[in-house]
């Protein structure tokens, strides 16, 4: 029998990549599945918790079938951040696991880039806000604020330096950092993830699945919680 240790919570966790427009039929995006966070959105709901899942253009066969989850389907980071400000109100737990376009163009035409023959389109970008550290500076909401982090290491340094500056920058209660490169991260089924606290300190550690992955970051926010 399952754990019941998150009956009575309500999730918001967002999923998959924002598509901005550029204009009525082309976007700028990203190759996220939405997988890890729909094995977070269907664990959730399997121990307990009601989930609004906001799934940021993610395949129909892919979207989970569950009593407990309501799914709530959006294109751009504009779109996102509506939502996730919306259902953070009375949430318990707000998880972002969407990959999120740092950049926007700063016009989306009503009409297609048509091709002229000689001139090539120029696209200005904008940046978008970051909706993490919004939903975790403002904390009006009272959830507790989970982020997510896809680092690789460089010569300057490792994934886990990396993951830790941004724990302090974001603000978030818990940040998970995988690892990504040739062989983790987006789309494969196998990761391994490091979860931080707010001042970069390490929970846990953990490789697998991405489905065990989602175990072991439930069973840190459940820890958190209680
Ligand atoms: O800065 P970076 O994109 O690496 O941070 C990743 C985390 O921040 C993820 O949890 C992602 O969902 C979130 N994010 C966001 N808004 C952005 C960019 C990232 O909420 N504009």
């Amino acid at each position: 029998l399952e754990k019941q240790d998150l009956e009575d919570k309500r999730f918001v966790i967002s999923a998959g990549g924002t598509r901005e427009p550029i204009d009525p039929v082309r976007f700028l995006g990203n190759r996220s599945t939405g997988r890890f966070g729909i094995n977070l959105a269907l664990q959730a709901a399997h121990r307990g918790a009601h989930v609004d899942l906001v799934a940021c253009n993610i395949d129909g066969a892919m979207l989970p079938n569950h009593p407990r989850i309501t799914v709530h389907p959006v294109g751009s980071a504009s779109q996102l951040q509506e939502a996730m400000v919306y259902l953070a109100d009375g949430a318990q737990v707000l998880i972002m696991t969407a990959a999120v376009a740092d950049f926007r163009p700063a016009t989306s035409g009503e009409s297609k880039f048509k091709k002229d023959g000689h001139s090539t389109p120029d696209i200005t970008l904008v940046e978008n806000p970051d909706i993490l550290k919004g939903l975790a500076s403002d904390r009006s909401h009272g959830a507790f604020v989970v982020g997510f982090a896809a680092e690789t290491g460089d010569e300057n340094g490792s994934v886990l330096d990396y993951g830790r500056k941004k724990a302090k920058t974001k603000g978030a209660d818990l940040l998970v950092v995988n690892k990504v490169g040739e062989t983790a991260g987006f789309g494969d089924v196998d990761t391994a993830i490091t979860i931080l606290d707010g001042d970069g300190e390490i929970q846990t550690e953990g490789a697998g699945t991405k489905s065990q992955m989602a175990g072991i970051v439930l069973d840190s926010i459940s820890l958190s919680l209680s």
